[in-house]
């Protein structure tokens, strides 16, 4: 997928192994004290975000459009980020690591687990898990590799106040962590609105730097918009900016090598009787931004939950099953699975 539009010209070889390595945005040549200060109020903190921008997005700091792609091409020029060539290309999606879900079936169901650099959104009605999910990412992210985990920390864009610190204590509990230490790893993000959840979005390089994080999760994507652009009229204006923060959390993820998780509700289909009667909302931009889906829903056995891949770049679509107990995310033992779906 082609995250920026404007790119700056494509880097050679003498400017990929003579690249300089730029700490903050005043080191970059041609940002002052001043430039900086707009650069920073608009959500430019890093290195790693200006790397990610695109010509445009810098425009109201007042800088012009070819200084604006000299910055974005020393800021990508000091930290290994863009490669134009297939064999470049391919050394960046070796880069790529994967996060265990805590269910081996549903793991492999992902290819291994959740991949860091891309998004990946979790869809399904009430109470089929999306949240419990979600904190189960927050607690095995800070595995150790060899465990499934990233050694990192997570973020949580909280959108429906629905995060609970102690579901991650219990989940810590069960993995032998030290659930204060595991707490005191996942920054949790109030949204109020639909534009304070892009704020916070917008303003959260620094903090996934500082802090290590891993995980950038958006519980939920989509609920805010959809309950504050209702009818036809106001479709356009809400796809443009859900597709602008979608963005936004894809460079995030790549910038920092972090895996990137949405969740999102469904809206029933009234034209459908048989088959899926309901659809994930969202449109278009929730559909082609999100690089893996996965519809979740309830079964028939309390507990147990069916996954299914509904789209990846690379896997085949296909189901698994899991189960969510006071423990977390957990494997569906044998027998357990029968029953209707
Ligand atoms: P919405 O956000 O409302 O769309 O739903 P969701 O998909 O986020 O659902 P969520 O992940 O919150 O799942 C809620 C379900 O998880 C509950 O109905 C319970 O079945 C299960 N659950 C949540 N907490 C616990 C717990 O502490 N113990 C057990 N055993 N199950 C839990
Ligand atoms: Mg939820």
């Amino acid at each position: 997928m082609t995250v920026t539009e404007d790119e700056p010209e494509p880097l050679t070889d003498s400017t990929i192994s003579t690249k300089p390595k730029y700490e903050c945005l005043e080191d970059l040549p041609g940002v002052g004290p001043a430039t900086s200060k707009k650069l920073q109020e608009m959500g430019f903190h890093t290195i790693e975000s200006l790397a990610t921008a695109t010509a445009r997005e810098l425009e109201p700091a007042g800088i012009s459009e070819k200084k604006a792609l000299d910055v974005i091409r020393l800021a990508r020029g000091s930290i290994t980020l863009s490669f134009t060539r297939a064999d470049e290309l391919l050394k960046q999606r070796q880069t790529i690591s994967r996060l265990t879900t805590g269910s081996a079936i549903l793991d492999n169901l992902l290819g291994g687990g959740l991949e860091t650099q891309t998004i990946t959104e979790f869809y399904g009605e009430y109470g089929s898990g999306k949240s419990q999910l979600c904190h189960q990412l927050c607690v095995d992210v800070q595995l150790p590799v060899e465990q499934g985990g990233l050694n990192g920390a997570a973020l949580y864009i909280d959108t429906e106040n629905t995060f609970r610190t102690e579901r991650l204590v219990s989940m810590a509990e069960h993995l032998n962590l030290n659930p204060e230490q595991v707490a005191r790893n996942v920054i949790v993000a109030d949204a109020y609105t639909s534009d304070h959840q892009v704020f916070l979005l917008e303003n959260s390089d620094k903090i996934i730097k500082q802090n290590n994080i891993r995980l950038i999760v958006v519980d939920s994507l989509t609920s805010h918009f959809r309950s504050e652009y209702i009818g036809r009229e106001t479709l356009a204006v809400r796809q443009q900016k859900l597709n602008k923060h979608m963005h936004k959390l894809i460079r995030l993820a790549r910038a920092f090598n972090a895996v990137a998780v949405v969740t999102n509700q469904v809206m029933a289909k009234p034209d459908v009787f048989f088959g899926d009667a309901v659809h994930p909302i969202g449109g278009h931009v929730v559909a082609h931004t999100s690089h893996t889906r996965v519809y979740l829903r309830e079964s028939a056995r309390g507990p147990v939950r069916i996954a299914r891949l509904v789209s990846s770049p690379y896997l085949p679509d296909g189901e698994g099953i899991f189960k969510i107990t006071i423990n977390g995310i957990e494997e569906v033992e044998e027998g357990e699975s029968k029953g209707r779906r």
